[in-house]
């Protein structure tokens, strides 16, 4: 079988870790690097985290450490005030300042930055590279800016981030595109070809306390840590944003690695005109998307899924973290 070349890039986080842990357990993916970025915490909470859990795997993939603040939105006076985000008082403790893992001893980033990786290893391959961004999109829109003819190299970028009608940080915006909407913009508008998998799929492909439950039966490294996160986030997600049922959870950047595994585990994908809210307003941040065709003279520069099958993507996860170390 021959492997799909990927890159994930990361802002490790619990979800993260679950989304790296995925890609590592694919048979079907060869995951060329890890790439981090400042989002869920600092950069260099995010390698260390991302270090963590590949060596508590055992895993000799990559880590490249990237950008630590976004393109712009932290230049602007009470713009971004937190950013990098050192540590937030996350008294929901979804994430905490570090994975609940031993510190990394062994487990090194690579000299190389993420950005002139991304960049290097584009140029020099076939374009039969997907991109994995489960995070602010900072390096993969400075790589774009330093080195534009990358985006013919692109095979695909599936992105988690944004929301229609569901959003997470204000009541405009969601997470992973609010902290970098420049970023976000420049790949949105890249020419590349996109798939968006936003909140509205995470809300609807979303795991649960006995999903967890079972993955701790299957008593391998990856599915005991995955138990322990479900409930952690379950935990905290029930206090800060409920879903429609309270014994299930977004595992955001997970359903991204799924969805380039199989694509029908999103359900109702649509192509359609997006733009970002850049313009430091009550919806700064927001992405937008025009469904309904307001814009006659603009053509479609993504796909979006609006949900997801849950049942599929929980197994997913099940049959590939059950069956890894
Ligand atoms: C996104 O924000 C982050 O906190 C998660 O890791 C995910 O990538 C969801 O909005
Ligand atoms: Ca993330």
């Amino acid at each position: 079988m021959r492997k799909q070349k990927v890159i994930l890039d990361v802002d490790t986080g619990t979800d993260d870790a679950i989304a790296i842990m995925t890609a590592l357990a694919s048979p079907e993916l060869d995951v060329l690097g890890v790439c981090t970025v400042n989002g869920n915490r600092s950069v260099d909470n995010t390698t260390e985290n991302t270090l963590r859990l590949k060596e508590y795997l055992g895993s000799d993939v990559r880590v490249y450490k990237g950008c630590s603040l976004p393109m712009v939105s932290s230049l602007t006076d009470g713009r971004r005030p937190n950013m990098p985000i050192t540590s937030l008082t996350d008294s929901n403790n979804i994430h905490g300042d570090y994975l609940e893992l031993p510190p990394s001893k062994e487990a090194k980033a690579e000299d190389e930055h993420a950005v002139f990786f991304l960049i290097d290893t584009l140029m020099a391959s076939d374009g039969d590279i997907i991109l994995i961004p489960v995070g602010p999109l900072t390096n993969i829109a400075m790589a774009m800016r330093i080195e534009p003819e990358i985006c013919k190299k692109i095979k695909r970028i599936v992105i988690m981030g944004g929301g229609y009608k569901e959003v997470n940080i204000t009541p405009a915006a969601e997470f992973n595109f609010w902290v970098d909407p420049e970023a976000a913009k420049i790949v949105i508008d890249s020419g590349c070809d996109i798939l968006i998998v936003p909140l509205d799929a995470t809300h609807t492909g979303v795991m649960s306390l006995s999903d967890a439950d079972e993955m701790e039966k299957m008593n391998t490294k990856a599915s005991i840590y995955t138990a322990s996160v479900i409930r952690k986030r379950q935990s905290g997600y029930k206090v800060w944003q409920p879903m429609a049922d309270i014994d299930t959870v977004p595992i955001h950047d997970a359903l991204a690695v799924c969805a380039v595994l199989d694509e029908t585990v999103l359900e109702d994908v649509r192509e359609v005109y997006a733009d970002m809210d850049i313009t430091n307003g009550v919806t700064d941040g927001m992405s937008v998307f025009d469904f309904d065709h307001r814009y006659k003279d603009r053509k479609a520069n993504v796909k979006v899924a609006l949900s997801a099958n849950r049942k599929k993507f929980a197994s997913m996860i099940k049959e590939r973290l059950g069956n890894f170390y």
